[in-house]
């Protein structure tokens, strides 16, 4: 397993491979570093040759980044890694690249997209869907048949009520409510969630 990213995020994918006892071959980062992951583990900037068959999972926790990377990457994108610590029923499905961390919930037939991030303790409920490149963070629940859409920034603690739908794109505040819709590519924060100003 390779990660691409070295810093906080990178951290706890590595002791999740190091939990699951899965092979570790090291970090891209194109970054000059210090690096929060050890430095002999760094293969350097990104380098499609270099380890060329082995699977890689894109460790940067910023959902814009972490899709224009997964753009330019020639490796094999890793099976779902899940942290030994989390609970992930058999009848989710979860696609490629996606890393559920200790203590999350993926509940029964969810649908969880490529390169999507369930950060500790988030909880997604039965039938949620979730698009691809988007990050619960931790402690935040996504409700009953709720949807997520893509790239959509669900921040700590924030809570997607049961039916509610999230546009792709949107940023929702720490410790938020949403309870019906957001349409895409809105930021909302507060109980319940109010649209905010986006800025670009
Ligand atoms: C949604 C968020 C990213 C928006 O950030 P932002 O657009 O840069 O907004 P700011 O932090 O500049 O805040 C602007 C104002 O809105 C308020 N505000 C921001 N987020 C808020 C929230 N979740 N609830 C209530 N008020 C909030 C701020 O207090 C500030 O008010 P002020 O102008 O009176 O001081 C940020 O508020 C947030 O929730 N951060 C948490 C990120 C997180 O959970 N990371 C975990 C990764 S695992």
């Amino acid at each position: 397993m390779i990660l691409y990213g070295g810093g906080d995020h990178a951290l706890g994918l590595w002791e999740a491979i190091q939990q699951l006892g899965l092979p570790f071959h090291g970090f891209f980062d194109d970054g000059e570093g210090p690096f929060v992951l050890p430095e002999e583990f760094h293969l350097g900037p990104y380098d499609s040759g270099v380890y060329a068959s082995v699977p890689i999972i894109i460790a940067i926790t910023d959902n814009v980044i972490r899709r224009n990377l997964s753009l330019r990457v020639k490796h094999p994108i890793a099976p779902p890694l899940i942290h030994p610590k989390a609970y992930v029923s058999p009848s989710a499905s979860l696609s490629s690249g996606v890393v559920v961390l200790p203590g999350a919930v993926i509940h029964s037939r969810a649908e969880i997209g490529p390169h999507v991030i369930i950060n500790s303790g988030a909880v997604v409920e039965h039938f949620v869907r979730i698009g691809a490149f988007a990050h619960l963070s931790s402690r935040s629940v996504a409700g009953c048949r709720s949807e997520i859409g893509e790239s959509c920034f669900i921040a700590t603690g924030a809570i997607i009520a049961p039916n509610a739908r999230v546009g792709e794109g949107c940023i929702v505040g720490a410790g938020s409510l949403v309870l019906r819709e957001l349409a895409p590519f809105t930021k909302a924060w507060g109980v319940p969630a109010k649209p905010q100003e986006m800025s670009f």
